[in-house]
């Protein structure tokens, strides 16, 4: 098998002539083809495979063939198009090994058509409809020529000051471990070799959302007995799910950075978790370790990460200028690149690559016109997953839903901003495609009520703020402002407002606020937009605000003086549509949150299941030397699991089935859930469990178990939740997954804090 016909490819080749190629009687048996090219490859071409690249960046596209056809290339990312990467895969066929390359992208919350943010994702509570916009993703991302995808994107984030909160599933390990599982499968589909697949690669290995004081790339210090119980289970379920991937964080954690953490990269994704997909470092991050200060040179830093075990160097150069040296110094084991060029060709392996390097290419003949995709979009799926992920917060005297008669007044920057609207990683998404509200209320009003539309506001004043924005990595500055004076805007819009006869107040954060390097001091709704909305309110009209942000905002005016609040999120391409049916009703809103909102900045972290202490502060009964802020209650302004509907819903007690568990079996626990409104409408029945003694210190309740349920206007259901003994486990003082025997506290609601109880005895 010295010449490799297995690839049955020659430069150039259509796929009709690839196919008659012959092929390698080694094809099939995965560890025999991958060894036997190993054995054939230089050291340089190993080296090569080790590198993923940027394109787009300052490389010109003739050396990047010229790279490919030298075989120094393994992966590329940033492209989107099968017309861009054919050529690219052509050249890397036309190397001496003709290994071929793959295509990543960040396809977080939508490829061509863009879904709600992470965080909007998670408020839906519905396993089927995030697995909805997973598989669109794949298969958009997949006929644009795209083999992997740098997502799911799982950190736990319980500080909302961190811009990449807006990416994440919330704060909880329970939530966010079943919607990373989720995700994978959706990615991957039946398989990664798939042609509809993409392969997951799980992001960011491990506990980049717990940075210090939420500021982006800040360290990670953590007891290994939270990271096991609370931030390290997403990953691990993603894993488990299969996803091909793995990118490792740019943070360090306890000291020692991810990317040179042989703890984090081998005992634990390798040994412990039997992890044995490829590993990709952060962009850059592996020259960054001489910035944390544990290598002195480049050298050092490439010899660090690749002997933790990053196999492949993002936007980085390093592997290829210092690997060479390290291996002829006898410093990196020639065995030790061979590992990482195992997982590289692993991974390309299981994408189906080496049995077809175009399957996601197809041919040129057949290459989509509209490379737009305006045609190709999954508008449908995007509004129906975009209604499910939208939280109403509040609704006094019935705001909600709005009649379609009448004037209504629609303003805020974010009315009709369709570049918000995406969100941030809104990858292949095109701005002009996305319905902004202002859109969307027209296309549902028809000629049945008036819509008057006025900016009132810019997103921020601060000019500061706007260059900070603007300098971000977008394509072109994205927070325009308004020239006239505040004032001006304001009143336009206050007088617009007196003329209608409610105020839909659109209002929150621009895309860029809640991204990458976006960590914010304050939770504050910029001051330009509080002045308008104080504005308005004087007008004594009803007053609507429908948010749009990335993360938990500070929102006590809003509480206590808008008649209706609705979290809308980043809702994506048919966010507009979506938001309108919630407003008129012909959807009953019936998101949750997936995430804390706290009363004020100073109160974070807020998360729901934390720690029990010793004086503990009682809701109701504050007092000195107990655990709290005298100025505020404990406690967030809307609780995790928090969110309501046009209809109201009552849950009886809880039912179990045995006042006791016996080891290794199980119970059930059950509630009658009646819609006692007028409307039909669905909501999310919450289980958690609370231990009342352990050998350490357990936290006040903790998710195990969620069922979304729709009910008819007067119907009445049974729920019922399967508690097993593995749901009791958690991590101990020795790092075991141990269920002590004891009392346990079942409690179900419709939100973490107002539950129905049961109590049990686990034997
Ligand atoms: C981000 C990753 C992303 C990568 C490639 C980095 O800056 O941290 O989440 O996947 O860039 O775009």
């Amino acid at each position: 098998m010295k010449r490799l016909f297995m690839l049955g490819l020659m430069a150039g080749l259509s796929l009709q002539s690839i196919a008659a190629e012959p092929r390698s009687p080694l094809l099939d048996d995965k560890p025999a083809f991958i060894a036997s090219l190993i054995e054939q490859m230089t050291l340089e071409e190993k080296i090569g495979q080790l590198r993923l690249i940027s394109i787009g960046g300052d490389m010109p596209r003739e050396r990047i063939l010229d790279e490919l056809k030298a075989g120094h290339i393994g992966g590329t990312f940033n492209t989107v198009t099968r017309h861009d990467n054919r050529p690219m895969q052509q050249a890397a066929l036309r190397s001496r090994m003709k290994i071929p390359i793959f295509f990543a992208y960040d396809v977080v919350h939508g490829h061509r058509t863009i879904f709600p943010i992470g965080l909007g994702l998670a408020s839906s509570w519905d396993l089927d409809t995030i697995a909805s916009s997973g598989r669109v993703q794949a298969i958009e991302a997949s006929a644009d020529g795209l083999d992997m995808t740098f997502a799911p994107m799982v950190d736990i984030s319980r500080d909302p000051r961190w811009g990449r909160t807006s990416e994440g599933f919330g704060e909880d390990p329970y939530l966010v471990s079943e919607i990373a599982r989720t995700m994978v499968q959706a990615y991957q589909g039946q398989s990664p070799a798939a042609p509809d697949s993409v392969t997951a690669s799980v992001k960011h290995f491990a506990l980049y959302g717990a940075v210090e004081g939420g500021r982006d790339y800040n360290v990670v210090d953590m007891s290994p007995m939270r990271m096991h119980q609370d931030y390290l289970p997403p990953y691990q379920a993603a894993i488990d799910a299969g996803a091909g991937g793995v990118m490792v964080a740019l943070n360090s954690i306890n000291g020692v950075p991810a990317s040179a953490n042989t703890w984090l990269l081998q005992d634990l994704l390798r040994r412990d978790w039997g992890f044995d997909g490829v590993a990709l470092s952060d962009h850059g991050a592996i020259s960054e370790l001489m910035r944390h200060g544990v290598a002195k040179d480049g050298r050092e830093a490439a010899k660090l990460a690749i002997k933790a075990g990053i196999d492949m160097s993002m936007a980085d150069s390093l592997y290829r200028e210092e690997l060479p040296g390290l291996v002829a110094s006898g410093e990196v084991g020639i065995g030790e690149i061979d590992t990482a060029v195992r997982e590289v060709l692993g991974a390309k392996y299981d994408m189906g690559l080496f049995h077809d390097p175009f399957r996601r290419i197809g041919l040129a003949k057949d290459d989509p016109v509209d490379v737009n995709a305006e045609s190709r979009l999954h508008r449908e799926a995007a509004r129906a997953v975009a209604r499910e992920s939208i939280v109403l917060l509040e609704n006094k005297g019935q705001t909600l839903p709005l009649q379609k008669r009448g004037t209504i007044a629609l303003v805020g920057p974010l009315a009709d901003s369709p570049v918000d609207m995406m969100g941030s990683w809104s990858a292949a998404g095109v701005a002009k495609q996305s319905v902004t509200l202002r859109q969307g209320l027209l296309d549902a009003l028809g000629d049945k009520a008036v819509l008057r539309h006025a900016r009132g506001a810019n997103i921020t004043d601060d000019p500061h703020m706007v260059e900070y924005l603007n300098f971000l990595n977008w394509d072109k500055p994205e927070v325009v402002q308004d020239s006239r004076s505040p004032e001006t805007m304001v009143a336009e819009a206050v007088a617009m407002a007196k003329q209608a006869d409610v105020i839909v107040a659109t209002v929150g954060e621009s895309r860029g606020m809640s991204h990458e390097a976006s960590s914010r001091t304050s939770l504050q709704i910029p001051k330009s937009q509080q002045a308008l909305l104080k504005a308005l309110k004087k007008t004594g009209k009803p007053l609507v605000l429908v948010l749009m942000n990335g993360r938990p905002l500070d929102l006590n005016w809003a509480k206590a003086n808008a008649d209706a609040v609705v979290e809308t999120w980043f809702s994506g391409t048919e966010g507009g549509h979506a938001i309108a049916d919630v407003l008129f009703g012909d959807q009953n809103p019936a998101g949750k949150l997936p995430i804390s909102f706290p009363r004020s900045v100073g109160q974070i972290p807020t998360y729901y299941n934390h720690l029990r202490v010793g004086r503990p502060y009682v809701e109701g009964k504050p007092g000195n030397y107990t655990s709290q802020y005298f100025e505020e209650p404990n406690g967030p302004l809307y609780p995790f699991g928090y969110g309501l509907s046009y209809t109201d819903f009552e849950l009886s007690e809880v039912r179990l089935s045995s006042p006791s568990m016996p080891r290794g079996g199980g119970l059930e626990a059950s509630v009658t859930l009646k819609n006692t409104g007028s409307r039909d409408g669905a909501t999310v029945v919450q289980l958690y469990v609370r231990g009342e003694v352990a050998s350490v210190i357990r936290p006040v309740k903790e998710l195990k178990g969620f069922r979304k349920v729709f009910l008819k206007a007067g119907e009445t259901r049974e729920v019922r939740f399967k508690l097993e003994e593995q749901d009791l486990k958690f991590v101990n003082a020795q790092l075991e997954r141990v269920a002590e025997p004891g009392v346990f506290e079942v409690q179900i609601g419709l939100d973490s804090e107002q539950v129905k109880r049961g109590q049990f005895t686990l034997l």
